[in-house]
């Protein structure tokens, strides 16, 4: 001991958090003692170890950045042209799902756990037919299909944590009925690229700073200059800055569910302040899934996603 009285104060104590372990990820409650609610198990855990991988990426941007990059259905068909396109240089007649509709009609709704919204496209002959349905969790989780892009039997369960105003921890599980190698996901990703990303500080690198070396001498065969579907959303992320300066912005229909994730939030702060839950705090996430299919014959698009429960009207 340094302290020559040798006296301690009485009560000094480090703040101490509540932690579970599971699917591969340390979880914590920050919320008072008083109103913790008991640990959900997400569906992806109950399967075998192999099936699932887990990642981290920080990255410098705000969460909010990341969260609503992610949320636009209609991004897939664009940033990710090199996949979900690859008949865009006219050297390629293969066709990947109904990605090739780049103007995805989208309809949304609240449910207890945030909200899921649809994105409908047309296929090759221009009649609708196919749906992809993805869940916001509040206040920041999302859960991707697989679908035609990345593979029908499986999903990926995205969570964008913020670590300051100006970095974001971006968890994702890859997860499905097959088992999944974690090196095949790097390669999806672009991350096995060490100049990408460092897998023991689990950093993205590329910066506005260095234009995201972005290869634009390539780019009459790779759309966007990059390769990896998570290095593509990363940089549109990063590359608006930091923080974002939404004076400046001009929302679109396209960007339904970007605005809704933010009248959710906004809902949410308003709850806290009249001492009530925020949005989805109760929610069971084990129910919550995504799916990317043929369009119903008929009834609503929520049938293919019967545990999902609407929320009350307000
Ligand atoms: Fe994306």
């Amino acid at each position: 001991m340094n302290n020559p009285s040798n006296k301690r104060p009485p009560k000094l104590r480090a703040p101490a958090y509540p932690v579970v372990e599971a699917g591969g990820m340390v979880w914590t409650y920050l919320g008072p003692k008083e109103k913790q609610p008991p640990f959900v198990r997400y569906k992806y855990m109950d399967l075998p170890d192999n099936h699932c991988v887990v990642f981290r990426v920080d990255t410098h941007a705000n969460w909010v950045q990341t969260v609503e990059g992610g949320l636009d259905s209609s991004h897939v068909s664009i940033l990710h042209t090199n996949g979900a396109r690859p008949e865009w240089t006219g050297k390629s007649e293969e066709k990947v799902g109904s990605f090739a509709d780049t103007e995805p009609v989208l309809e949304i709704e609240d449910t207890e756990f945030g909200y899921h919204y649809a994105a409908f496209r047309r296929n090759h002959a221009g009649q609708m037919d196919n749906v992809r349905i993805v869940p916001f969790i509040m206040p920041s989780g999302r859960i991707i299909p697989g679908g035609a892009l990345q593979g029908r039997n499986n999903a990926t369960l995205a969570l964008e944590i913020p670590i300051d105003d100006e970095h974001t921890a971006t968890y994702t599980v890859r997860y499905g009925s097959e088992p999944i190698t974690r090196e095949s996901r790097l390669v999806e990703m672009g991350f096995d690229d060490p100049e990408i990303y460092c897998e023991r500080t689990q950093q993205f690198l590329f910066t506005r700073n260095d234009f995201h070396r972005q290869r634009r001498d390539l780019m009459d065969h790779n759309w966007s200059g990059f390769r990896g579907i998570a290095t593509e959303d990363l940089v549109i992320s990063t590359s608006m800055g930091p923080i974002q300066d939404r004076t400046k912005e001009h929302l679109i229909g396209s960007d339904l569910a970007v605005a809704r994730f933010r009248k959710r939030l906004l809902d949410s702060v308003e709850r806290m302040e009249r001492g009530e839950d925020p949005i989805g705090v109760h929610a069971d996430v084990g129910l919550v899934s995504a799916i990317d299919a043929p369009l119903p014959q008929s009834g609503h698009w929520r049938t293919l996603i019967p545990t999902h429960r609407v929320a009350a009207a307000a």
